[in-house]
């Protein structure tokens, strides 16, 4: 809310600084090069001409703070590296260069008219009239535009627009140097433009545009005439899906559909062009509760520049005495009041709110989400999660006994769905207007509802004639669990008079007469929900694998990035959302995500949950701002339907400079603090915060499971190894187990080991302290050479001690192959391969790579949660998951949003002081227990 107030005032104050700017009239999106450039192509609105300005000083900001932190392995770990926190003020700042672009409008039109000398002069009779005043003062050719009707009240117009008021005789100031809003000498609420069309205030218009352009589409929200004699109208504008941060993927939103904004500018009253019709309607995602009227656009949502926000319009518009600052924030109160009907608070915490995790991998972003909620008290369950990965799905169903986990491909499980309603329907367990065709022709002996036993024949033919007895199905599945090519549904058959090895998957094809056995078994599913039905799920969430957008990846589609299998995941995704309508979305994924092909998939994601009516908002999280020894940035996508309240973004709680290339337009959606905000945020952790507790162990160590040696160190260490009860905030129940699991490296082979016995136990060791090794004299690159002095070293199996692998990484100025971490640092990015040639993973004093467990706790796994599967495969799960704290604290949000207590349009928020720990479970005694 201060926010909307604070931007929009900022906006007009600089709008009349782009004075002499040419041509074109008011640019919502364009910049000055774009304008002369392209004049004919749309641009995203505000967002790149803000950008390029902001950049140059979060950049400085950043570069400055990283020389403090410059650690030895900064330099390729992460493809991701740069620009730290964004600040509401550099925000305000683009939304304003964005805003200058628009207000070319007021320069262009006054240049037009300075041009047009022998415009006509005003008429007589209009003379006779009040406004007529004002049009005696304009140039001649301004004739055809003038205010009618008396003006405002002159007490009234201060009081609606004080800052149009507040300094008499102040004039509008030339070209760039005026920072001032235009002075007004009085208001008006009716406008006559080309001498015919009527304009009240608050009506919506077609503006003037760029030669080539479309026209803009804005709210006339003010009409006044300048001291200076100008007439002037303040448009808050209206954007098209191609001006947002959607641009081309705008083909998912109809085209009839616009956004309104907080973005107001000044404009001269001529470039209005004609009225329009904009209905307002509500936001739904059941497209069968709309009717769209007949109209020139319709309005459903705001679309806010931060975090790149769409949330549905505030529930009434009212015009009353406060527009000085912004139409929107004067029709509601966004934070609260008007929208308490909608948000009431509720109390989530004994019923359960169920969770999809899509793409579950082992379960780490559904476990933090479920953490995090249930510490603000929202009962938050996972009730199902899907995985192609085996392993994963292992390790899922071991740490959560509750889920129903799916070991098969999303695409799979989405056409699983969709038959399941399918057989709901047709035993009438769900509503449906017809009986599913396929089912009514396979159960053809049933009377339509699978209800005629007597048709039941459960029996099944083998090739050789021999009948087979169905004595129960145990489970479904669509794909082609028997690979014989055949993709469709399959039913788990136990054979009457067989045993469980015996069971086999058959099509339902194929069991035709079993109707009655097929029914107790779609019955019993339904009861207990094994799948789900569209309006089950309250959450999805998930991070579809992009991998045709990997920078690894040499073949990457830039053209089409949807038409690479490799991405089609996002697409899958967004279709399981269709189908479900859960009421909350949480997506994450990659930055590249937002930089690949110009950030083409984050605009699909956005713009197909703006196409499904969801409201959204894009924020960009380092994990190591909410505490870990470890960078990693993340994009994350909130959906919420337009019932619900969208979540926020939980801001930083630790002091962590992001590292990254996070494209310029996408840098404002990273979630951080205001820039000199006065919180005091915890110190970044280190390694040695994380796992300096760890048991010591050898290289071939080979337990899963061993005894802690000592007690937790840290506060950090005291956390991790809380038992699930404590994690939710609740009383231990009983004792831990105080077993360690999964505290053992992936074993490195004999020459490996004898390279990293060789590598000194020091901050910044490497292979460039092996002997033979040394950087180029002449070279400022930092660039390796062979020592011609020093004899090559040969291990005892032949093999040279330097391989020459590590000497040609990254051209030879890489300083990674077999690197220490060290004690005081904070790595880039846990990965999934646990291999020294290429990447900073050896312990600081142990010959060994990190273990499992310590890759875990840089990722925040709670030490109770087991892994399954062999070694490589448990880097895996680790290495690919999301960030348990990440996940928490954006489960806190969820909770808040949930029971509608987090700000409406706020875009982040702070956690309660010393969060996760906010009930103090994590005391001193508790970890004395735990020791
Ligand atoms: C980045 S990981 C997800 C990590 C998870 N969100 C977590 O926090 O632990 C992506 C997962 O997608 C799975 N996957 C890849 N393709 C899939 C598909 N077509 N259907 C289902 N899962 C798939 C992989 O096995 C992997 O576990």
């Amino acid at each position: 809310m201060a926010k909307r107030n604070s931007s929009s005032k900022s906006v007009t104050k600089r709008t009349p600084k782009v004075e002499a700017l040419p041509q074109a009239a008011a640019a919502p999106d364009l910049n000055e090069e774009e304008v002369s450039s392209s004049p004919s192509k749309p641009r995203a609105v505000g967002e790149e001409s803000a950008v390029a300005k902001r950049v140059l000083r979060s950049r400085s900001v950043t570069k400055k703070k990283q020389e403090v932190e410059a650690q030895p392995q900064e330099e390729e770990e992460e493809e991701e590296s740069s620009s730290p926190r964004k600040r509401r003020a550099e925000e305000e700042e683009s939304e304003m260069a964005k805003l200058k672009s628009r207000s070319k409008s007021v320069t262009e039109k006054k240049r037009r008219v300075e041009e047009q000398p022998q415009a006509a002069a005003p008429k007589e009779e209009e003379e006779s009239s009040s406004p007529r005043r004002a049009v005696e003062k304009k140039d001649d050719d301004e004739e055809d535009s003038r205010f009618v009707g008396e003006p405002v009240p002159d007490l009234e117009a201060r009081q609606r627009w004080p800052k149009r008021y507040e300094e008499k005789g102040k004039v509008i100031k030339s070209k760039d140097e005026s920072d001032e809003i235009i002075l007004a000498r009085r208001h008006y609420t009716q406008a006559e433009v080309d001498g015919q069309i009527l304009y009240n205030l608050y009506d919506d218009a077609h503006v003037k545009a760029p030669e080539g352009m479309p026209s803009y589409i804005g709210k006339i929200v003010e009409m006044f005439e300048a001291v200076d004699g100008g007439f002037y109208f303040t448009a808050q504008w209206y954007y098209r899906a191609e001006d947002t941060v959607i641009q081309n993927c705008h083909n998912l939103i109809d085209n009839k559909r616009v956004f309104y904004s907080e973005i107001q500018n000044d404009n001269p009253l001529d470039c209005l062009i004609e009225k329009l019709t904009i209905a307002r309607i509500p936001l739904d995602v059941d497209p069968a509760n709309r009717t769209i009227p007949n109209c020139d656009y319709y309005c459903d949502m705001l679309y806010l520049l931060p975090y790149s926000t769409f949330v549905k319009l505030p529930t009434e518009e009212r015009h009353s005495s406060c527009e000085a600052s912004s139409t929107i924030s004067c029709e509601c109160d966004m934070n609260g009041t008007e929208q308490e009907e909608d948000f009431k608070v509720q109390d989530h915490s004994k019923t359960e709110v169920s969770l999809l995790d899509l793409y579950s991998g082992c379960g780490a972003m559904s476990t933090g989400l479920c953490l995090g909620a249930n510490l603000f008290g929202l009962h938050l369950v996972t009730r199902w999660a899907v995985d192609l990965n085996r392993y994963a799905c292992e390790s899922l169903r071991l740490n959560h006994p509750e889920t129903e986990v799916r070991n098969e491909s999303a695409e799979d499980f989405l056409l699983l769905l969709e038959e399941w309603e399918k057989l709901c329907c047709y035993f009438s367990l769900l509503k449906s207007d017809a009986v599913p065709q396929v089912y009514a022709d396979l159960f053809v002996a049933d009377d339509g509802d699978g209800s005629d036993e007597d048709n039941n024949n459960d029996e099944a033919d083998d090739e050789d004639g021999e009948v087979f007895e169905v004595e129960k199905i145990l489970g479904i599945c669509y794909g082609d669990p028997n690979e014989t090519k055949q993709r469709e549904l399959y039913l788990k058959v136990r054979w009457k008079g067989y045993g469980a090895d015996e069971d086999t998957w058959e099509p339902i094809m194929g069991l035709g007469n079993c109707v009655k056995t097929i029914k107790e078994f779609v019955t019993n599913g339904y009861r207990s929900k094994v799948l789900p039905l569209p309006g089950d799920v309250d959450v999805i969430c998930g991070g579809p694998p992009c991998q045709g957008i990997s920078g690894f990846n040499r073949f990457r589609n830039k053209e089409n990035p949807l038409d690479d299998d490799k991405n089609k995941q996002l697409i899958v995704y967004m279709n399981l959302v269709q189908h479900l309508k859960p009421r909350y979305v949480l997506m994450e994924n990659v930055v590249d995500l937002v930089k690949f092909a110009n950030g083409f998939l984050g605009r699909y994601a956005l713009g197909r949950l703006i196409g499904m009516n969801y409201q959204v908002r894009m924020g960009m999280m380092a994990a190591g701002a909410y505490g870990l020894p470890q960078f990693r940035m993340r994009v994350f996508l909130w959906g919420a339907q337009p019932t619900e309240n969208l979540p926020q973004f939980p801001l930083p709680t630790h002091d962590v400079v992001v590292r990254g290339v996070i494209p310029l337009e996408f840098e404002k959606n990273t979630v951080a603090h205001d820039e000199g905000h006065n919180l005091k945020l915890e110190e970044k952790l280190l390694l040695k915060d994380a796992i300096s507790d760890l048991p010591a162990v050898e290289n071939n160590e080979c337990r899963d499971e061993m005894p802690y040696s000592g007690p937790p160190q840290t506060e950090f260490q005291k956390l991790i190894r809380l038992g699930r009860d404590e994690l939710l905030g609740l009383p231990k129940q009983e004792p831990l187990e105080c077993v360690l699991y999964d505290h053992r490296p992936l074993a490195l082979n004999n020459d490996d080991y004898e390279r990293v016995c060789e590598i000194p136990q020091k901050k910044g060791a490497n292979f460039r302290d092996l002997p033979g090794v040394r950087i180029c004299s002449d070279s400022n690159k930092n660039k390796v050479e062979w020592d011609p002095d020093v004899e090559r070293v040969y291990l005892k199996s032949g093999k040279p001690l330097v391989p020459d692998y590590a000497m040609s990484f990254v051209n030879g100025t890489s300083s990674k192959p077999f690197a220490r971490l060290w004690w005081d640092e904070t790595v880039p990015t846990v990965v999934t391969r646990a291999e020294p040639h290429n990447q900073a993973i050896l312990h600081p004093v142990q010959n060994r790579v990190l273990t499992i467990r310590e890759n875990a706790r840089l990722q925040g796994f709670p030490d109770c949660y087991k892994l399954c599967g062999p070694v490589k495969e448990r880097y895996i799960q680790v290495g690919n998951a999301v960030a348990v704290p990440v996940a928490r604290a954006l489960g806190y949000a969820l909770g808040s949003a949930f029971q509608g207590s987090s700000g409406v349009n706020e875009p982040v928020f702070r956690l309660p002081p010393k969060f996760p720990n906010i009930s103090g479970v994590c005391s001193s005694a508790a970890s004395e227990d735990d020791a």
